[in-house]
């Protein structure tokens, strides 16, 4: 079985018993199972191969923001995906993870002078340019670097995505992408520039979503600008529609319709006549992952019940920064009625909590929890706040797991500090 399945009452990860993994690496630390991670991203492959009657097979460009683990991004590689990056460490570590130049994606707002550079030797597969004065800079290093820059231009098409506020980004008023006249402009003049081979379109509206119609709505403003540049006399091979697709963190959503949004893709682009890219991070990785945490105290009020936990707001983010609702269950099943509960961290914040007046099945001091759905946007955005160290990352496979990023020593915490020695 893979994902994260209960057995005889205790919760697995692939054919792994987490009370054996929390018994042998400690607690807290996250897991990932690489069976669940592979059987999404072969869920969306076979859509996409079993819908798309336009030319080639649609690139999956993993955005490997979610989750940056060298272990995660090599298993996406291993199954076809590319790596879709937002900065230089990105770009280095895809190489690192194995992921081939011709399948590296470098997006992001403010990329620097070196960080195009280091794109430009590498021969990456694509740079989506976002910004005019970040054209210039590229043609600038590309003629200096000797090496043509292939580049799609990010489109804000100013499509609501219906999602949280935080992780909309496809409107006027985001910082994100260029407008249609921005870019009619600019395609024409790197076209003349001599050092950018424009390929096409960039697009990605939001992160969690699940209304198709959104997509829709972008994808077609996506094929009215093609169009103008087409007429305009300019060359598009390539629409990159970025990612997006949401996961079910609520046991009532329904997953996300991978056949339904690649009918879509194929319905809009296929009479285009141009290559497809995508760019998902949240729907390959969330549900395969885990923040396994042991209750530390509980702490019962009248009218509150504080479930303590090993893992801080420091460990996992997202409920406290965009209310997100991650489910919450023991590891080993208790009998009993629910309990309403405010699962909470120990860092020194109001805000550190994972739920708040949540039904909890009754746990003790010294029980294990599981935080699932956290495999995206969770350990990477984690920080050593209230000096904790970074915790353990550990991937199972089948019956086998691994540690696939050591948790740190608390001397790691300070280790590139320094007292200053002052000359008197
Ligand atoms: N492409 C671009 C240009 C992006 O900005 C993003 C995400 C993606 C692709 C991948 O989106 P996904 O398929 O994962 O939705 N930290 C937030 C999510 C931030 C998303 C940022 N951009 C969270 O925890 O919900």
């Amino acid at each position: 079985m893979t994902g994260f399945t209960r057995r005889n009452g205790q919760l697995y990860a692939d054919d792994v018993s987490l009370g054996d993994i929390a018994a042998q690496a400690g607690t807290p630390c996250y897991i990932y199972s690489a069976g669940k991670i592979a059987e999404q991203y072969t869920r969306l492959n076979s859509s996409l191969q079993a819908h798309w009657q336009g030319q080639g097979n649609p690139l999956i460009a993993f955005a490997c923001k979610a989750n940056s683990n060298l272990a995660v991004i090599s298993l996406l590689g291993s199954l076809g995906s590319g790596a879709d990056t937002v900065s230089g460490g990105e770009i280095e570590r895809a190489l690192a993870a194995g992921i081939p130049p011709e399948r590296i994606v470098f997006s992001g707002v403010g990329k620097t002078r070196a960080e195009l550079a280091l794109a430009l030797r590498l021969d990456i597969h694509q740079i989506n340019v976002e910004t005019a004065a970040e054209l210039e800079v590229l043609i600038e290093e590309a003629r200096h670097i000797g090496k043509r820059a292939r580049v799609a231009f990010r489109y804000t098409p100013n499509v609501e995505a219906n999602t949280h506020a935080k992780i909309s980004t496809g409107e006027d008023d985001h910082k994100f992408g260029l407008l249609e006249d921005e870019i009619l402009a600019l395609y024409a003049h790197a076209e003349a520039s001599g050092h950018i081979d424009a390929k096409g379109i960039s697009v990605h509206i939001g992160s969690q979503l699940f209304d198709l119609s959104s997509f829709e709505q972008a994808f077609e403003k996506v094929v009215s600008l093609i169009k103008k540049l087409r007429e305009q006399g300019s060359t598009v091979t390539v629409a990159d529609i970025g990612g997006g697709l949401g996961i079910p963190y609520q046991e009532d959503q329904v997953p996300f319709d991978t056949e339904a949004y690649a009918r879509l893709i194929s319905r809009i682009f296929a009479p285009l006549n141009v290559s497809v890219m995508l760019e998902p991070g949240r729907y390959l990785v969330a549900e395969g992952g885990a923040l396994l945490t042991r209750v530390t105290y509980i702490k019962d009020r009248p009218d509150r019940r504080f479930v303590i936990v090993d893992a801080g707001m420091n460990d996992l983010i997202r409920p406290t920064l965009y209310e997100a609702w991650h489910p919450i269950v023991p590891v080993a099943e208790t009998s009993g009625s629910e309990l309403v509960s405010d699962i909470v961290g120990p860092v020194c914040e109001t805000g550190d909590y994972f739920a708040l007046e949540r039904p909890l099945a009754p746990v003790d001091s010294g029980d294990l929890i599981a935080v699932l759905c956290a495999g995206a946007y969770g350990s990477v955005m984690s920080s050593q706040y209230n000096s904790r160290p970074l915790i353990p990352e550990i991937m199972t496979r089948e019956s086998d797991w691994r540690i696939v990023r050591k948790g740190q020593s608390v001397a790691d915490i300070w280790a590139n500090e320094g007292i200053p020695d002052w000359k008197k």
